[in-house]
């Protein structure tokens, strides 16, 4: 009998269309994708969700500032992320975009459940708005009088307004949070969360009569659907309300968020499944920023890296090997070139590059049949690549493969093959080219490209995780160019 696969479903945030992918946005994006691909190779059935968030008043500003027309700028501007997203090697499944008729009718449907709930009322809303968080604050929340995330102004609105019975939820959700400790991802996050919740939650307005881009509420037409609210039920709306897809998905395994919009996904959209009927997702992971010097990478400060012309320089896999080695995941950490390039040179180029040039060369012009003991079996941290890789650990894991690889380099220093010959060198090259296949699948989910030209040079196929262990080795090696180039510091 077969084991039944398991399924798993992570999304990505879906990204305003205000402007291009920066490097921050492509971070989200990159460590989803590692995921994703690691699941994969576990054969699971994985479905891999990302998209663009095109409705609202800071993509109309966005628009009115280029002198465009709305419909055909958010066009433009998702056509830009999938287009970015295919260069960094991205493997979603579907590509979910708001103004997608798609996605309507979920939200609609949706809708409709939370109001059967008696979870939604008519009432006023008075109190601040940040345009380019697309979040309301209330007089305490502002800092300065600025929007306590971003720091810039804020708008007052008073209008009348639709609200979601969001403090009805509180027990509920701290009762979710209780019986789910992986639920508020990473564990450091989730105090600040939970007393958050124990705090008191305020219903939250749901709709806004002055804004015309975007959903109708279909309770009461004159008004739309709060960008944000609409925005969460992407994640189900890429799967189709109650559709099979739904059946086999629901709940999400991981939304990968960052830590600004935490609130929305641990907070407001659990709130929002329970009362439409709907289980809330296994793990809300809130990641870490990018900062430059210091200051998260954004567009209004102005300190933006642009993602294609890194990997431009660099190669896509330097550049995803250093997202995600450079920091742990949930952390912050500071960007520069220099950093890059040093893991570039001292870690692809030196370490992997190199063990694949220098076992290649010497295999090639074996022409004996391989085989051996597996020596080096021993220094494979197997169980903890896995381990770390279950828990989201991606720069963990990826350093225990390292630890891995510069145990294959001392290898090659201790044992000498150039100087040996027949069964002993068959022996070392045994050892050294099944190494190198197994590092090409566990290197997989984070350089794809790398790990495919690693394959041809071997002369293997795509291997999956139950690969990943010392068999024979059936390649036909063709050695090619190194992996990687060092670049000039
Ligand atoms: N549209 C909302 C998300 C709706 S999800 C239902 C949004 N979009 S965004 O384009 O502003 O941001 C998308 C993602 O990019 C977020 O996860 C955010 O944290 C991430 N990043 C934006 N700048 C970042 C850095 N400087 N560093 C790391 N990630 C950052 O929010």
């Amino acid at each position: 009998m077969t084991a039944k696969k398991e399924k798993f479903y992570i999304t990505t945030p879906i990204f305003y269309v205000n402007d291009k992918a920066h490097l921050g946005h492509a971070y989200t994006v990159i460590v989803s994708d590692i995921i994703a691909r690691w699941h994969r190779l576990r054969g699971d059935d994985v479905f891999f969700l990302t998209g663009t968030d095109e409705h609202g008043e800071k993509i109309v500003k966005a628009a009115e500032e280029k002198r465009e027309d709305v419909k055909a700028f958010v066009e433009k501007l998702a056509g830009t992320y999938k287009s970015c997203w295919k260069s960094l090697n991205i493997s979603n499944d579907d590509f979910i975009r708001t103004t997608e008729k798609r996605h309507e009718d979920v939200v609609f449907k949706f809708i409709e459940a939370m109001g059967k709930n008696g979870d939604l009322y008519k009432g006023e809303y008075e109190g601040w708005y940040c345009v380019p968080d697309e979040t309301f604050f209330t007089d305490l929340q502002l800092k300065d009088g600025r929007c306590p995330v971003c720091g810039r102004e804020v708008q007052r609105l008073k209008e009348e307004s639709y609200f979601f019975r969001l403090s009805k939820y509180q027990n509920r959700l701290l009762e979710y949070y209780d019986n789910n400790r992986e639920f508020l991802s990473p564990n450091f996050r989730s105090t600040e969360i939970i007393n958050r919740v124990k705090g008191g939650l305020k219903d939250l307005s749901i709709t806004r009569k002055s804004v015309k881009w975007g959903i109708p509420f279909p309770i009461d037409r004159r008004h739309s659907i709060y960008v944000w609210v609409e925005a969460l039920i992407n994640y189900l709306s890429a799967l189709g309300w109650h559709s099979e897809k739904e059946e086999l998905f629901w709940p999400a395994d991981v939304h990968m968020v960052g830590k600004e919009i935490n609130w929305f996904h641990s907070v407001i959209w659990p709130a929002m499944l329970f009362s439409a009927g709907l289980e809330p997702p296994k793990k809300v992971f809130a990641h870490g920023w990018w900062t430059v010097d210091g200051q998260k990478m954004s567009k209004s400060v102005g300190n933006v890296v642009d993602p294609i012309a890194m990997s431009g320089k660099y190669s896509v896999d330097a550049l995803r090997y250093f997202l995600v080695r450079e920091i742990p995941l949930g952390d912050d950490g500071d960007f520069s070139e220099k950093a890059l390039g040093l893991r570039l040179n001292n870690e692809l180029a030196a370490d992997l590059g190199n063990l694949a040039y220098r076992v290649l060369s010497i295999a090639e012009k074996f022409d004996g049949s391989i085989g051996g003991e597996p020596e080096l079996e021993a220094s494979l941290e197997m169980e903890k690549i896995v381990d770390d890789m279950q828990a989201l650990n991606l720069s963990g894991a990826i350093e225990t493969v390292w630890r891995y690889i510069k145990a294959c380099n001392k290898y090659v220093n201790d044992k000498k093959p150039w100087e040996l010959k027949g069964k002993e060198l068959s022996n070392v090259l045994y050892n050294l080219l099944e190494s190198l296949r197994i590092i090409s699948i566990l290197i997989s989910p984070f350089m794809p490209d790398t790990s495919e030209k690693l394959n041809l040079q071997l002369g293997v196929g795509h291997g999956t995780l139950k690969d990943a262990k010392f068999g024979t080795f059936n390649g036909k090696i063709k050695k090619g160019e190194y992996l990687f180039r060092k670049i000039e510091p």
